[in-house]
């Protein structure tokens, strides 16, 4: 999901229909707003959290949110299904159908989702090139061996998009749990990254995303708004 940036004058007549020309001179005049302070540079940008009045009218006046949910088996990770429910069915959130989910699950896993209408942020969170961590507490069929540390670590090439995974930091909990930290999301990564071994996962838990971790007293189905200290991490 992008985030809309645009140049002032132009968002304002796009907006209200007045030509360009208009615009510069209600702004000249001092008539235009952005979050508060009068603004009269036609070239200033504006994204779309900036409040926006013209002569008092509010043209715009989003705010960012910021969630983490606990996300449930069986709630699939999508805004509308027509089988499942889906994690936007579980928020309490007001604005929650202007939301975006951050790094989807698969149905059959739990744990940390997150959902923001800030484009910019979810980007920042999920491109690989950001190299945020994403941890997961991983319960396999069959007993696990410290070969899977370097096959993990050295990263596996998938045919069907054509791509090597990114290192992989895998720790051995037990004989059959792991933690597994990725810093990307391919389809069904961690299922396949298993599969290599022939061993299939039976659980699947996302602990953490970069420094948000999930709370230990949201149950599942749960969720809450980031702090302002989680959001800028
Ligand atoms: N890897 C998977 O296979 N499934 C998920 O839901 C997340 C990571």
């Amino acid at each position: 999901m992008e985030s809309k940036r645009a140049r002032l004058d132009r968002f304002i007549s796009v907006k209200t229909s007045i030509n360009r020309k208009h615009v510069r001179l209600l702004l000249a005049k001092g008539l235009v707003e952005v979050d508060g302070k009068v603004a009269r540079d036609i070239d200033q940008i504006i994204d779309e959290f900036s409040h926006v009045c013209l002569e008092g009218e509010i043209l715009q006046a989003n705010t960012p949110s910021y969630v983490m949910l606990h996300k449930p088996i069986g709630v699939v990770s999508a805004t509308v299904d027509d089988k499942h429910k889906t994690v936007i069915d579980l928020l309490t959130h007001k604005d929650k159908h202007s939301l975006h989910i951050v790094g989807r699950l698969d149905l059959n896993t739990s744990g940390l989702l997150l959902l923001t209408n800030d484009g910019r942020w979810s980007k920042r969170l999920m491109s690989p090139e950001h190299k945020v961590a994403k941890l997961y507490r991983v319960t396999l069929k069959n007993p696990l061996d410290v070969s899977y540390i370097n096959a993990f670590a050295a990263g596996m090439y998938f045919e069907f998009e054509d791509i090597t995974t990114l290192p992989a930091k895998l720790e051995i909990i037990d004989e059959y749990t792991a933690l597994v930290s990725l810093m990307e999301g391919r389809y069904h990564q961690i299922k396949r990254m298993f599969g290599r071994f022939r061993n299939p996962v039976v659980g699947l838990h996302r602990i953490s995303v970069g420094n948000i971790v999930l709370d230990s007293d949201l149950v599942p189905g749960q969720s809450r708004l980031l702090t302002a200290g989680e959001v800028s991490e």
